[in-house]
């Protein structure tokens, strides 16, 4: 599931609907948290900066489908106006209606108007279509940002999308997406989870899902209990789900299967009741009218060894009675742990209301990689879920990439009134990432009409050295300072024209990557090549060459460019079919080298000849994923009628 961005898209003035968390804590007309309307900051800033005002909408509490002044939204308007200085913050006491509708439209530049608790209307927790279709006149463009509420299927998370057709997540979503996507499912090796609470049956799907990838999981909290008594140990009156003993059981032998070292706490902080006196036993010695709350000093240590070496860690839930003294000790441990961790450079993701209170208490909150804002959202995407409000505003397939390749051709004139058109054309709302090649002289004087259009720059070629007496080349650092983000590698002119093998184009892409680029690789057979029957031969050599033993490399950071060589610049191109076909075989050579995973992810894009009369037809195909356009880029208006095409 792919689900675009606010940052794809200019909104250009029109009004945004903000689906936000701000189910903020008040008490007597005060909020008492302000750390959900910080967080929802970036992405409120991000669309107010652009010329949008905001219809800002949210749940508080649980009202129960009717008016409750006790969960009004006014102190959280008030409290927004406060942080918010710069801009204007209204309320209207009503969600929905005629009056609301009014101020909605009437809003200009530089105002949100915060609307009353959605969950004062019954429709919202039912996802009722008539209350989401009177939300969806507040505004133009749908942004949801409320990652808390993101597994539930509410009319203000899924009926107001689908009634607006689509929208975008905002950039707390996003970053959430991005932590326990990539880092979770690409972790950095050695990889550990650790696991807390009472419940072994809150987290059996998360275990499951994860375990094939784990190198460690360290279980602490009531729920060791449960994995102590499958092992045949008495636990004395400690919290034991009877239920899952076998369960508990089975991961621990998955565990084994699978060579993940499970580590279990080897003593134990227990007591006669939660405020009785606090002793210290080993784990297979609670005494029988005991219930341990803790964990002790030495599985913090055993702990502290597994985490300080790990290179991702994911944390979810306490290891003791965390509300009680002295049974919050283990717990705030771990967080400076975890903080500790992180500056040793491990990335860290923690999640669930105690361990983000105890990381925010010991002060760690600022140093983990990730602190999730959701509990139940984080662990839906834990357990490799989709998050169901998200599948309204889903797109299908990779985001395609539309490049133009000038070549050697442009001035600088030309590319700043490209740019220009390119932003007046909403390049962006096509829903592509778009980049421009201009000649390497051109480059330095375009970044910021580059970044006012929404489109990134690329270098033509690149050299894997970075720096040095090479007459005439240009490194990967340079075309980083001089704000490009992308390049291409092994272009069929560099191949032909100037007798580049596939070796060099190997370490060109290789450099490129390894120096933060995004890299194009470029690959294509001769027309020759193509009569005497060998282009399957030829790309897969090339194709081969260039990613066998590359490093870094993920589908964000490299696109594969089928170009037939006889294509390019002549007029004549690949039917859609022929395109589709060697995209395919492209696919699985990839797969062969990096993975199917990777295979299923990456860009493949076609270019040779692309024109806005052909390019419908080629880009409908459901393995080309954009096009590299050559002499058609030359002209705005080409260029956006082929992008119009996608
Ligand atoms: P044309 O679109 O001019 O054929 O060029 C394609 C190309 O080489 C893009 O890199």
């Amino acid at each position: 599931m792919r689900v675009p961005s606010i940052r794809e898209i200019r909104t250009g003035g029109r009004t945004v609907f903000l689906r936000a968390d701000l189910n903020v804590p008040v008490e007597n007309g005060v909020v008492m948290d302000e750390s959900r309307i910080i967080a929802t900051l970036p992405t409120l800033r991000h669309v107010l900066d652009q010329g949008s005002p905001v219809v800002l909408a949210s749940h508080l509490g649980r009202p129960r489908g009717a008016p409750d002044q006790k969960y009004t939204m006014a102190p959280v308007a008030e409290k927004l106006s406060e942080i918010l200085e710069d801009y204007e913050v209204l309320f209207i006491d009503r969600t929905i209606g005629p009056r609301v509708e009014a101020m909605a439209m009437g809003l200009c530049p530089g105002q949100v108007l915060v609307i009353e608790n959605l969950r004062f209307h019954p429709g919202e927790e039912k996802n009722d279509r008539e209350f989401a279709l009177d939300l969806a006149k507040l505004a133009h463009i749908y942004v949801n940002d409320a990652f808390g509420t993101c597994h539930r299927e509410h009319a203000s998370t899924a009926g107001v999308p689908a009634a607006m057709g689509g929208g975008y997540t905002g950039l707390l979503v996003e970053k959430e997406l991005e932590a326990f996507g990539r880092m979770v499912t690409h972790p950095r090796k050695p990889f550990t989870v650790l696991m807390g609470g009472a419940k072994v049956s809150d987290k059996v799907a998360v275990i499951a899902h994860v375990l094939p990838k784990l190198d460690n999981l360290l279980i602490g909290g009531a729920m060791a209990f449960t994995f102590i008594r499958s092992r045949g140990v008495a636990t004395g009156r400690s919290l034991v789900e009877e239920d899952r003993i076998e369960t508990a059981g089975e991961i621990m032998r998955a565990a084994e299967k699978a060579g993940v070292n499970l580590v279990l706490p080897v003593d134990f902080v227990c007591s006669q009741s939660p405020d009785g006196p606090p002793v210290t036993v080993p784990w297979n010695r609670i005494p029988e009218d005991m219930a341990g709350y803790d964990i002790g000093p030495e599985s913090v240590e055993l702990f502290r060894d597994v985490l300080m070496k790990s290179g991702t860690i994911v944390w979810n839930g306490p290891m003791g009675l965390f509300e009680v003294e002295p049974f919050d000790a283990a717990t705030r441990e771990i967080a400076l742990i975890l903080g500790d961790a992180t500056s040793g450079g491990a990335i860290t993701i923690v999640g669930g209301g105690d361990s983000l209170r105890a990381v925010t208490e010991a002060g760690a909150l600022e140093k983990v990689t990730h602190a999730s804002t959701g509990g139940g959202a984080s662990l839906e995407l834990l357990q490799g879920n989709e998050l169901p409000a998200l599948g309204h505003i889903a797109v299908k397939g990779l985001r395609p990439l539309m490049g133009a390749n000038w070549k050697m051709n442009g001035t600088r004139q030309g590319a700043l009134d490209f740019l220009d058109d390119m932003m007046l054309g909403n390049s962006m709302h096509f829903g592509a990432d778009v980049v421009l090649f201009p000649p390497f002289t051109l480059i330095g004087g375009l970044s910021a009409a580059a970044e006012d259009a929404g489109v990134r720059l690329g270098g033509q070629d690149i050299h894997w050295e970075p720096g040095g007496a090479f007459t005439g080349e240009v490194s990967p650092g340079m075309l980083l300072e001089a704000g490009c983000s992308w390049f291409l590698a092994g272009h069929s002119e560099r191949r032909h024209i100037f007798g580049e093998t596939d070796a060099v184009v190997a370490r060109k892409l290789q450099a490129g990557i390894a120096a933060g680029l995004k890299g194009i690789l470029c690959v294509g057979e001769t027309l020759a090549q193509r009569e005497s029957g060998n282009t399957a031969i030829v790309v897969g050599k090339q194709v081969e060459a260039a990613l066998h033993g590359i490093s870094g490399a993920d589908p964000s950071n490299l696109v594969v460019a089928y170009e037939p060589v006889w294509a390019i610049g002549t007029g004549k191109n690949a039917t859609p079919e022929e395109a589709q076909k060697m995209h395919v075989f492209i696919r699985e050579r990839i797969g062969v080298i990096l993975g199917k995973d990777f295979a299923e992810e990456v860009r493949i894009i076609y270019g040779g000849s692309v024109t806005p009369g052909n390019s419908g037809g080629i880009l409908s195909q459901p393995d080309v994923n954009g096009a590299l356009v050559g002499g058609a880029s030359l002209g705005s208006e080409s260029f956006l009628d082929i992008l119009a095409s996608l």
